[in-house]
């Protein structure tokens, strides 16, 4: 499968996760592309007011996942401007994940992903698998990431 990872991050934790997501498909014969999101504002929380300084494309796809820290309690407003951007999802696999600093996904990363389903189907897509990797403790942090690695890496066979 021909796999995109369109990340945003901003301090390291999410692209750390989407390095570790590329290499476990790369191993399993996939050919994996990540491509970095970026904004001039990238703290900014309204979409609208997003200036992106790279909006990766996502054509060309079999797979799809996007990947974003969580801010303000939802999904950071540079992703959300870069999914209101791309052009129709549908027929595309597609998975989606994000990091959060406080320890339960109730404290934005459960909001954080309903807001990427909403986006992406606003697009015709469907996330098919997600992830929440809650950053504080180590160990749980550690499990979540392969967590996450192994729920995504699963659906795409
Ligand atoms: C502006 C801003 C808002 C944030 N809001 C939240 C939040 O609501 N809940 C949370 O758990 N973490 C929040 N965080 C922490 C980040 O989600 C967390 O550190 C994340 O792993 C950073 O990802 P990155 O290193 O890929 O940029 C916030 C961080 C920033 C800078």
């Amino acid at each position: 499968m021909n796999i995109g990872i369109m990340v945003f991050s901003k301090t390291g934790n999410t692209l750390s996760v989407a390095e570790k997501l590329r290499d476990t498909l790369f191993e399993k014969g996939h050919k994996v592309t990540l491509e970095q999101v970026t904004a001039s504002n990238g703290v900014e929380m309204d979409p609208k007011k997003v200036v992106l300084s790279n909006s990766p494309s996502t054509q060309g796809y079999d797979m799809l996942v996007f990947a974003a820290p969580v801010y303000g309690f939802g999904l950071a407003a540079v992703m959300k401007a870069y999914l209101q951007g791309v052009p129709s999802l549908e027929g595309k696999l597609l998975a989606g994940f994000v990091t959060q600093a406080f320890p339960f996904p109730g404290m934005g990363g459960k909001q954080a992903i309903s807001g990427m389903e909403k986006l992406v189907k606003a697009k015709g897509g469907t996330l098919s698998a997600t992830g929440v990797v809650n950053w504080m403790f180590a160990g749980k942090r550690k499990a979540l990431i392969a967590e996450t690695v192994e729920t995504i890496a699963a659906i795409c066979q």
